[in-house]
């Protein structure tokens, strides 16, 4: 097959399927939403207005850590924000935090100065790049570092944000270039877009190292379509840099889109090899052709796995899948180990992500992350699917790349609460606090007056109701978020039903509440489920629940007490 043909056939091809890019539509979800992205919203928190994620399958044996989705596009709530999930068993798909930054691309929790952070880009997103800059905050949520690319501030795109274990960012930039199109039927003094990346120390603000795909690269080596691009105007984007990271050697591993290939790049910018695309040096195996991918990764140091995001379509297949690849640099051979791809075998056409989640194991599970396309899963070392989520409808909002990471977070902000007198219930929450268990609720006469406890709920999302029927109470009601070990994280302020007010005062910790009514199991408190304990439960209930949560010593007397009395 000659190079021209080559090239139509893969630009038709996806133009075939771009057209039918609808994955499989799941249920009716999103169909009554206006723009298919329904969201939720919640009474203690006004501010936010997550999606509303949908499960479509869940198994056990998902992995620990909280989910990371940077929420782009258009969603109907307009908060295309970053956005922390939990997928533990009791609180499946509920919202961990979200921040008001908008369009966030590559969100995910790294390391940097030996700290856990939250990283991302935020900007403006342009036709297929973006102009914006790069944000760290730390585990309280508050801005560390906020910077842009060097010599290109404005131009600071959006397709990578990876820390490395020096402190420095590896980011990307696309800029405008005058090259000669003639091989892609173009002018001889046409533009193309160069992609450019950068590794930045983050602290001073000073460039390590940039490299350039011009310098290196052909516009002959493209896959994609000049078509009416090629003009000062509107730029040929004839490599599409998506991906950059750099190993222990400092070399450097980076996805070209339209390239269809990944690229070693040597400390001094050479390119080591080019694996896939029209000038491979390797000989990949048929079943681990891929087109159009994104996030090429080294599973670890040994650098004999590698995982892309294969968009596609290829000749063979038509949908988008996660690749694992065992790669042998010595032989030049790239095999497949395996495939992974959701219950839709969803086609995202572009973005998307493949994430080892402990790549120390061989037996660790695989995150998946759709991209344009809103879905999400998970699977586990044999390519099993675990867990099928969506947060909008098909070809509605978009994440980037997905994750899956450890991740504690302490906001330095005071904890939510509403209280609907009518309805005998609180609504509590924290954005962003992942440390609570559950909430008890106190009440005092006066806001500086002496608060007393009332109840207690299992915290079983981002929001928690304490239902307060039977309680005696108070004119205020306040609410204390407690973590596993008793400890209190945090008060937040008082309200009567109608306003917030400050509060002040003694706390009287005695289960003193003198209601009989239990609203509760034993079984329902252990095991977290959205059921509430108002105050002064049996002895045995409230004594099985406390040890069970391993609370101090201290407070199961205190239990022992009240129920003795
Ligand atoms: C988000 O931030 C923008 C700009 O600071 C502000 O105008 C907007 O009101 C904020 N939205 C919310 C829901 O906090
Ligand atoms: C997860 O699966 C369990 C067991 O099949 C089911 O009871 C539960 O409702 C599912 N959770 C969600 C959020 O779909
Ligand atoms: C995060 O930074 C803020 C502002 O500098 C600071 O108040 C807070 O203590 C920091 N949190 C952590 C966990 O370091
Ligand atoms: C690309 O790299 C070459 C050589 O390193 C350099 O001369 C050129 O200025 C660079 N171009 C851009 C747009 O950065
Ligand atoms: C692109 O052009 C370069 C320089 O002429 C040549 O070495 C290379 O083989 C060409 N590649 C393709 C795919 O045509
Ligand atoms: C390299 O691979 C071997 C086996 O394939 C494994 O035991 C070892 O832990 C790996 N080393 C690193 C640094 O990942
Ligand atoms: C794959 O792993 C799952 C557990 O995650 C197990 O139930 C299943 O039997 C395994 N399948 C094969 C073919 O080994």
């Amino acid at each position: 097959m000659g190079m021209k043909t080559l090239v139509l056939g893969l630009v038709a091809l996806r133009c075939v399927y771009a057209k039918d890019s609808v994955s499989f539509d799941f249920d009716t979800y999103g169909k009554d939403d206006a723009s298919g992205a329904p969201y939720q919203t919640f009474k203690s928190n006004a501010d936010v207005k997550p999606p509303q994620m949908q499960i479509n399958k869940n198994e056990t044996g998902l992995a620990d850590g909280l989910v990371f989705v940077g929420v782009d596009g258009a969603p109907t709530s307009g908060q295309n924000w970053p956005t922390i999930w939990d997928f533990s068993p009791d609180r499946l798909g509920t919202l961990v935090w979200t921040g008001n930054y908008t369009e966030p691309f590559d969100f995910r929790t790294q390391t940097y100065k030996g700290e856990p952070v939250l990283t991302f880009w935020s900007g403006e997103l342009l036709d297929g790049y973006g102009h914006g800059s790069y944000y760290i905050l730390n585990q309280s949520y508050a801005e560390i570092a906020h910077f842009s690319a060097v010599g290109y501030e404005e131009l600071s795109d959006l397709h990578e944000f990876t820390i490395t274990s020096d402190d420095t960012a590896l980011v990307i930039i696309y800029t405008p270039k005058q090259a000669d199109l003639s091989d892609v039927g173009g002018e001889k003094d046409g533009w193309i877009f160069d992609c450019i990346f950068q590794e930045i120390d983050i602290a001073s603000g000073k460039l390590v190292f940039e490299w350039n795909a011009s310098t290196h690269v052909g516009v002959n080596e493209t896959v994609n379509e000049l078509g009416d691009a090629g003009s000062e105007g509107s730029p040929f984007d004839y490599f599409h840099m998506n991906s950059v990271l750099k190993d222990a050697n400092g070399e450097y591993l980076i996805s070209g889109r339209v390239m269809d290939a990944v690229f070693k790049i040597s400390s001094s910018g050479d390119i080591i090899w080019r694996l896939g695309g029209k000038q491979s040096d390797f000989d990949v195996a048929d079943e681990a052709v891929f087109a159009f991918q994104h996030d090429a990764r080294w599973v670890d140091g040994n650098q004999t796995r590698m995982t892309i995001f294969d968009n596609g379509p290829t000749d063979a297949v038509g949908y988008s899948r996660g690749l694992l690849f065992a790669v042998d640099q010595d032989a030049k051979t790239v095999s497949l180990i395996h495939e992974f791809y959701n219950g839709a075998k969803t086609f995202a056409k572009f973005e998307g992500s493949l994430q080892v989640l402990d790549p120390s194991s061989s037996d660790t599970n695989y995150f998946l992350g759709y991209g344009n396309q809103p879905f999400l899963a998970e699977f586990s070392s044999n390519g099993t699917l675990l867990l099928d989520a969506q947060f909008g409808a098909t070809n509605t909002v978009n994440g980037y790349r997905t994750y899956k990471l450890p991740w504690t977070g302490k906001p330095i902000t005071t904890p939510d609460i509403h209280l609907d007198t009518d309805a005998h219930t609180a609504y509590v929450s924290w954005n962003g606090a992942t440390e609570v268990q559950w909430w008890d609720v106190y009440s005092a006469n006066a806001t500086n007056g002496t608060w007393r406890y009332a109840a207690s709920a299992n915290r079983t999302g981002f929001e928690t109701s304490v239902e307060l029927g039977g309680v005696s109470l108070g004119t205020y009601l306040r609410a204390k978020a407690v973590n596993g070990s008793g400890g209190a994280l945090g008060w937040s302020r008082a309200t009567d039903g109608k306003g917030l007010f400050d509060a002040s005062g003694d706390v009287d910790e005695k289960r003193n509440n003198t209601s009989s009514s239990s609203t509760v199991s034993t079984t329902a408190r252990a095991t977290g489920s959205s059921a509430t304990v108002a105050a002064a439960t049996s002895a045995t209930s409230g004594l099985a629940v406390r040890i069970g949560r391993g609370m101090v010593e201290k407070v199961v007397v205190a239990v022992v007490v009240v129920a003795l009395v």
